[in-house]
């Protein structure tokens, strides 16, 4: 077997010993006799892994009893519209700090269902062309909540990213989406009325959100929308009011577990910040052979972005890196450009290894 360095920016590397779990565990499930997928979702078997998923994602990021934690389907995506659809009403404003693609879409979004719903969603700081970030938000009441992209997973730029920072803080309840770097470190989850994030970066395969939430924020979303919609309605029914993506789950469980075995998300950011470091030292000391757009102090640890003196450069960087056993190397499609996603399960000795690549094909 041989497995690839993978840098894909997600869906994207998993820690092996959860693929090796599965794997194990595969065709029979707890001396079961079948699999994890084909056991009911309401069977005694499937809530073990459900309820351990969710306690151990209340473990590790210490999620305290004042927020719910829950799974939802539809991708990150579908929260652009359903967090509006939740809470924006007639009246209500949100207010959207927008530093990249995915908060240009999220702001899209809301600003359809405000529409429907009488409310009315606008930029409260548009970053374009999104190199840098606000270290601080102008502070205009009256909104109904605030939106923003923790880490901008296609333009590499992160908030609260140097030691010791924090998020900019808000005139209402704090709206984030971190799809792409919830569990990079530990954080203090009360100052957030709702996270949501897709679990194909830090959590596990594509096919399931994980949101944690005030409940007291909860509690002011509208009734009036399908009850599959409402948030409630999940919470009330731990996650489980329908069918949930069981597998999903599982594998987020393994994907828990093993971070857990691995120290926590201390041991995570000091692996984190050290991967990326190894490689935005290359970038810092190529004399502008590597070029990195993003300004210093927002440089994302999980998305690192950079570029090379030429196209034909970065194709060639692209293809000899393949050649090297590297994949999932090349920036995303509207910005070019060479991308180097260092989620958790991204070994620091694979770091290490794209860094000397890069030294070595500067020579
Ligand atoms: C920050 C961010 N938000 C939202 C999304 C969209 O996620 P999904 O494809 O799960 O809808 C992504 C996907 O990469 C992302 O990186």
């Amino acid at each position: 077997m041989a497995r690839v360095i993978n840098f894909n920016a997600g869906p994207s590397a998993l820690p092996l010993a959860a693929l090796e779990r599965a794997q194990r565990e595969l065709l029979d499930f707890a001396n079961s006799g079948m699999s994890v997928m084909e056991h009911s979702h309401r069977g005694r078997e499937y809530e073990a892994v459900h309820d351990e998923a969710l306690s151990l994602l209340r473990e590790l990021l210490q999620v305290p009893a004042t927020h719910d934690i829950l799974f939802v389907q539809g991708g990150a995506t579908q929260q652009f519209a359903q967090v509006p659809m939740n809470f924006l009403g007639p009246g209500g404003r949100a207010d959207h700090v927008v530093t990249g693609v995915w908060g240009e879409k999220a702001l899209s979004e809301a600003q359809v269902v405000g529409k429907l719903q009488g409310g009315t969603a606008r930029a409260l700081v548009d970053a374009a062309p999104y190199h840098t970030l606000p270290e601080t938000l102008p502070q205009d009441p009256g909104a109904t909540y605030v939106h923003l992209t923790s880490n901008e997973t296609i333009h590499g730029i992160q908030f609260a990213v140097q030691p010791g920072s924090d998020f900019p803080k808000a005139a209402a309840p704090l709206v984030v989406d971190m799809s792409s770097d919830l569990l990079w470190r530990p954080m203090d989850v009360s100052r957030f009325a709702f996270i949501y994030a897709g679990a194909q970066k830090n959590l596990g395969p594509s096919g399931i959100v994980v949101l944690i939430a005030h409940k007291d924020f909860l509690a002011t979303g509208r009734k009036d929308i399908p009850k599959i919609f409402q948030y409630r309605t999940v919470a009330e029914a731990r996650s489980l009011y329908n069918t949930p993506p069981t597998f999903a789950i599982y594998l987020v469980r393994n994907v828990l577990a093993v971070l857990k075995e691995q120290g926590g998300l201390a041991a995570r950011e000091r692996e984190n910040r050290a991967k990326a470091a190894a490689v935005y030292d290359v970038i810092d000391q190529s004399q502008g052979f590597y070029r990195c757009p993003v300004d210093p102090k927002f440089r994302s640890v999980m998305n690192l972005v950079f570029r090379l003196p030429s196209e034909a450069l970065e194709d060639q960087f692209v293809a000899e890196a393949k050649k090297a056993g590297m994949v999932g190397l090349k920036g995303h499609r509207s910005v070019g450009g060479i991308r180097v996603s260092l989620y958790n399960a991204v070994t620091l000795a694979s770091a290490q290894t794209l860094a000397s690549f890069m030294r070595a094909f500067i020579k």
